[in-house]
């Protein structure tokens, strides 16, 4: 009788949390929706951190195209003006001295100087120039291998300095290179030790090709990437409504400790988004056979790096402009 009466209890109170969590999760989706709608950058280009946000998208372009592998005198004329007009904009209304505004600034005269013999004229661009001559041409450095690693083995301040994502790939990775990162990488700490992440590595150029023309993020390197990991996270590890972003959390938190593991292990890596539509994500998940309850947070290109190349300069906002305390402490 007492086993009956357990067993009914355990149903009911599975019943009562099943409820719970559908309730829950209505009410987060419906706010996720209205926090959305009325924030996100795209939709209030008003504001000076969206607009910000917008020139910084924009000078990341022309970097990008600076520091590129086979890069093409005359690329990317559309997005010099575009830029011109952001920043134009954005001084008009929120007045000049933006590090990073100044550093679009810096960018579009690197561009220039590096188009000087260029023989299309530039007048929109060079005016442009010309009423801010105190900004100097951003620097995008130029590393060999032996600099760029150098502080794999230094203490964490000089290492994390010293990570960027590199888009020039010239060999194979080891796979037990890709191994020991990934042995490396799970040391990343998760809610509840629930560990969430899952990581699909790809060593078929026939795959990658595919998986890159759905992820539309790597023009001009991606076939170049020997291999490519898809981090995912496993929605099974989910338990309450109110986790719905753990996914997301809990696989950032994992791509950020796989990047320092590649960076230790000397391996080239480029982060590349997983902002699809939920069409390619659904035939992702299919041709690569990824089961539907992982949901894709991330995708990585590897590759051994050449002797020498370029990384884009990617200046960050100081500690003062992200760090905002509360309350009167010391
Ligand atoms: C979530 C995320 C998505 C990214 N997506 C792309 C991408 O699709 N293509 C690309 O070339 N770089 C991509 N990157 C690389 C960023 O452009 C790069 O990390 C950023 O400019 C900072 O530079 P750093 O990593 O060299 O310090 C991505 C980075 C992150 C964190």
């Amino acid at each position: 009788m007492m086993t009956y009466l357990k067993k009914v209890k355990r149903k009911l109170v599975a019943l009562r949390d099943r409820a719970k969590v559908r309730s829950e999760a209505m009410r987060a989706f419906r706010y996720d929706r209205e926090q959305f709608m009325s924030n996100a950058g795209a939709l209030h280009l008003d504001r000076k951190s969206a607009a910000r946000a917008e020139i910084v998208m924009g000078y990341h372009v022309l970097e990008k195209g600076l520091t590129m592998p086979r890069r093409r005198l005359g690329f990317g004329k559309g997005a010099v003006v575009h830029l011109v007009n952001l920043v134009e904009s954005f001084e008009r209304r929120f007045g000049a001295g933006d590090s990073q505004v100044r550093h679009a600034v810096g960018v579009l005269r690197a561009y220039r100087d590096l188009h000087r013999n260029w023989p299309e004229p530039m007048p929109r661009l060079d005016a442009f120039l010309a009423e801010r001559p105190d900004v100097p041409a951003a620097k995008e450095p130029h590393v060999s291998r032996a600099e760029f690693f150098a502080a794999r083995d230094a203490p964490f301040p000089l290492f994390a300095a010293s990570r960027h994502v590199v888009r020039h790939f010239a060999g194979p990775v080891p796979r037990d290179t890709i191994e020991s990162a990934v042995a490396l990488a799970i040391t990343a700490p998760s809610a509840c030790n629930r560990q969430y992440a899952r990581v699909h590595a790809l060593d078929d150029p026939i795959l990658r090709d595919r998986l890159f023309a759905a992820q539309g993020g790597t023009r001009g390197f991606g076939s170049d990437a020997d291999k490519v990991l898809v981090v995912t996270a496993d929605l099974s590890s989910v338990r309450w409504g109110w986790e719905r972003h753990d996914c997301y959390v809990n696989g950032g938190i994992f791509v950020m400790n796989l990047c320092y593991a590649l960076h230790y292990f000397g391996v080239a890596h480029c982060i590349l988004h997983w902002s699809v539509s939920p069409e390619t994500d659904r035939a992702v998940h299919g041709f690569l056979g990824i089961p539907s309850n992982e949901a894709i947070v991330q995708v990585i290109a590897c590759g051994m790096p050449p002797d020498e190349f370029d990384v884009a300069a990617s200046p960050r906002l100081s500690a003062t402009d992200v760090l905002a305390w509360h309350g009167g402490g010391k």
